[in-house]
């Protein structure tokens, strides 16, 4: 795979863009050492070719702080703890912050008591739920991400919304092969490549994605509603997404469903609060490590090597293309539309940040080179 910036398109590098993303978010009274992390999360999407969770996100991020709906500070508290079943609360903070000190905290307790859960409470948007179970597969544990969140699509056959994009993560340890990743929303598209396409002026969007205001499917991008987003496999994404919802907001003692908009006098309907419920398991209880990971290659392999139907070129895994994408862009750098650098470039501005320094394809915004 190979990176190369489209008509417009500007690269930039991995360690630019985090401090540019730093920068804004520090301008926001973001504490540095937090503001590192977030941002290391945001460029490593980019990086990830994941560009509805990366860089995109900074605006929303920083119209939350500036609205006082963002806690610049994320102090994460713990309410309950059994060992292998802990209850955090993210305080309203950064998602980010809560996301990571919870997969760290799943992985050693399933380390200790071979399957754990940790979910979140009052946490906020964590970004791509795929950066956070794989950091626990790479500590050896299986693991399951998933979480609910603002109530904006509605149920299968419905135009009440009552239910969120409810993402859904697993990450498996391989052997020698890359780490399997599987990251999705259950709608049959994440809401922010929606709101991304919107962003990019694209004319339309593949059909499958969302409907209009009416509930009507529709292709063009301006009509379709991200609050009328489609169920990926209609009434089967539906099916998951009630399973996140229960997990994440049920389970986990989140807002779900009407209690989103009532449950908080502060914020009312601009209320941002997800639940998380991260689920990890130690195969070493079942098997010998090296067993169980030579036996993961043995599957990804078997997959792999299988014949692919007429027209396809390659059969690839779940974070495979992730992966791939992460080595090209590493290399070649990672490319932004324009409308977004000029974005990140007014965030900065707004609080007094160096702007983003870019390395090819811009050549009339300051900094570039
Ligand atoms: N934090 C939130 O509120 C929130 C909400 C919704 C989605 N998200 C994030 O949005 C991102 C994108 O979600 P999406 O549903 O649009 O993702 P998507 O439809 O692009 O699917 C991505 C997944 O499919 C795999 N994949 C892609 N092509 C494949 C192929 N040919 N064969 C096998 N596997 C393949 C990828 O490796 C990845 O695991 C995810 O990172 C998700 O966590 C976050």
């Amino acid at each position: 795979m190979t990176t190369q910036a489209t008509t417009g398109q500007v690269l930039v590098t991995a360690q630019d863009l985090r401090a540019a993303l730093s920068a804004i978010l520090v301008g926001h009274q973001v504490p540095s050492d937090q503001a590192e992390v977030i941002a290391e999360l945001l460029a490593e999407a980019d990086l990830r070719g994941v560009d509805s969770h990366g860089a995109h996100l900074m605006s929303m991020y920083a119209s939350r702080l500036a609205d006082g709906h963002l806690t610049p500070r994320t102090t994460v508290t713990t309410l309950a703890d059994n060992g292998s079943a802990v209850v955090l609360d993210g305080g309203l903070g950064f998602g980010q912050i809560a996301g990571l000190e919870a997969a760290k905290l799943v992985s050693a307790r399933a380390a200790e008591h071979g399957v754990a859960a940790v979910a979140v409470r009052e946490t906020t948007h964590l970004g791509a739920l795929g950066a956070y179970t794989a950091r626990v597969a790479a500590e050896g544990r299986i693991c399951l991400c998933v979480q609910n969140g603002p109530t904006f699509v509605p149920p299968f056959g419905g135009i009440t919304p009552l239910m969120s994009t409810n993402p859904l993560s697993y990450a498996i340890p391989a052997g020698e092969e890359p780490t399997i990743v599987y990251d999705i929303a259950t709608t049959a598209v994440a809401g922010n490549k929606l709101l991304l396409a919107k962003k990019r002026g694209d004319p339309t969007i593949p059909p499958g994605w969302a409907n209009d205001t009416s509930g009507r499917p529709t292709t063009d991008t301006q009509a379709a509603s991200v609050r009328h987003l489609q169920w990926f496999g209609g009434h089967k994404g539906f099916g998951l997404a009630l399973l996140v919802e229960l997990l994440a907001g049920v389970l986990a003692g989140s807002s779900f469903g009407t209690t989103e908009r009532t449950a908080s006098p502060l914020h009312g309907d601009a209320r941002i609060a997800k639940g998380v419920v991260f689920i990890a398991i130690d195969p070493e209880r079942f098997a010998q490590r090296e067993v169980f990971t030579a036996a993961v290659d043995t599957l990804i392999r078997e997959i792999r090597g299988s014949e692919p139907a007429v027209g396809v070129d390659r059969i690839w895994l779940p974070g495979e293309p992730e992966h791939e994408r992460q080595k090209a862009r590493s290399r070649d750098g990672i490319p932004l539309s324009p409308v977004l650098v000029d974005e990140l470039r007014r965030l900065a501005a707004a609080v007094g940040a160096p702007p983003l320094r870019v390395r090819a394809g811009d050549d009339t915004a300051p900094g570039g080179a």
